[in-house]
């Protein structure tokens, strides 16, 4: 496939994306929400809109599997909200040993389930797809928890996948206590601006290459920067470099991370060269 052409097509995918990076973060008046652990990157909301998201995330059933997990492990406690989101929420909770974990939970949404047939179709690992809303939002709960094993597995700075049951999917927590990890796209300062390019760059290669991945959603928005480590999150949309738009996933993913670097002052022209090494094709 040619760069140029899917350089084009880039466009299209951009508007697409599903994530447009507008995290629809909200103080929740319910007991567990309100204990925000990271006030300054929740923004005001109105009130029903808190309600709404509170709701499409628990439901009676993902309130029931909760309690299962805690009565039965591996949970102790949910702590607090670290983000609410479109899509998900992910909390802070602890294990039965006291250590701290995250807790992403999938809104079963009939919006969220349109798009990400995008991402399941065409991927073998998939044969087949739920008609069901439910079911296809806890199919990608498992294929979130899936991307993350494979990537682990192969030694890549993801977090450990944990558990995953339904719409609730269990993980390494990263941050220092009850801080989680910032956002890169939050950090002013990285340091080593060029190895952190490199580190990157090379997550996009070992994904492909070692765990026969693409992310599909990667950016600053979803690189967590951990005692000056990039960690690769939100993992649920990688598809196996199989899937029909692996390519294209793949080009979006490098001009995504060329453009933030670039901002920062890295100056990287190889964007092809990089693309053909990472597809093993020769240069
Ligand atoms: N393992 C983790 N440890 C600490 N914080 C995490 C972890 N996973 C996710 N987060 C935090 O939660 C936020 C949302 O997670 P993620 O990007 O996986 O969800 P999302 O699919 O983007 O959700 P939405 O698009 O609905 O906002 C992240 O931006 C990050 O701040
Ligand atoms: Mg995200």
């Amino acid at each position: 496939m040619r760069w140029l052409l899917l350089e084009e097509k880039e466009d299209d995918l951009n508007r697409e994306n599903k994530d447009n990076h507008d995290i629809d973060s909200s103080i929740f008046t319910d007991d567990l929400e309100k204990k925000s652990i990271d006030k300054r990157r929740i923004k005001k909301e109105d009130l029903s809109k808190k309600r709404a998201a509170v709701e499409s995330v628990f439901d009676e059933r993902t309130v029931f599997q909760l309690n299962k997990l805690i009565i039965n492990g591996p949970l102790d406690r949910i702590e607090g909200i670290i983000s609410a989101g479109k899509e998900a929420n992910v909390y802070l909770a602890y294990d039965q040993s006291g250590n701290e974990v995250a807790i992403k939970i999938y809104k079963i949404d009939r919006n969220t389930s349109k798009w990400m047939k995008e991402y399941i179709i065409g991927d073998p690992r998939f044969k087949k797809i739920p008609k069901n809303i439910s079911k296809l939002i806890f199919l990608w709960a498992s294929k979130e928890y899936k991307n993350l094993k494979r990537a682990y597995r192969v030694g890549l700075n993801v977090p450990k996948p944990i558990h995953v049951k339904n719409n609730i999917l269990i993980m390494e927590y990263i941050g220092s206590g009850s801080s989680p990890a910032p956002l890169l796209k939050d950090v002013k300062d990285p340091e080593d601006i060029e190895s952190l390019f490199q580190e990157v760059m090379t997550f996009i290669k070992n994904l492909y290459q070692k765990a026969h991945l693409v992310h599909g959603d990667l950016s600053e928005f979803n690189i967590l920067y951990h005692n000056h480590k990039p960690i690769f999150i939100d993992i649920s949309q990688a598809v196996d470099i199989q899937h029909p738009n692996a390519e294209k996933f793949l080009v979006r993913d490098i001009i995504n991370i060329v453009n933030y670097f670039d901002k920062l002052g890295i100056e990287f022209t190889e964007s092809k060269k990089f693309y053909d090494e990472v597809i093993n094709k020769d240069v």
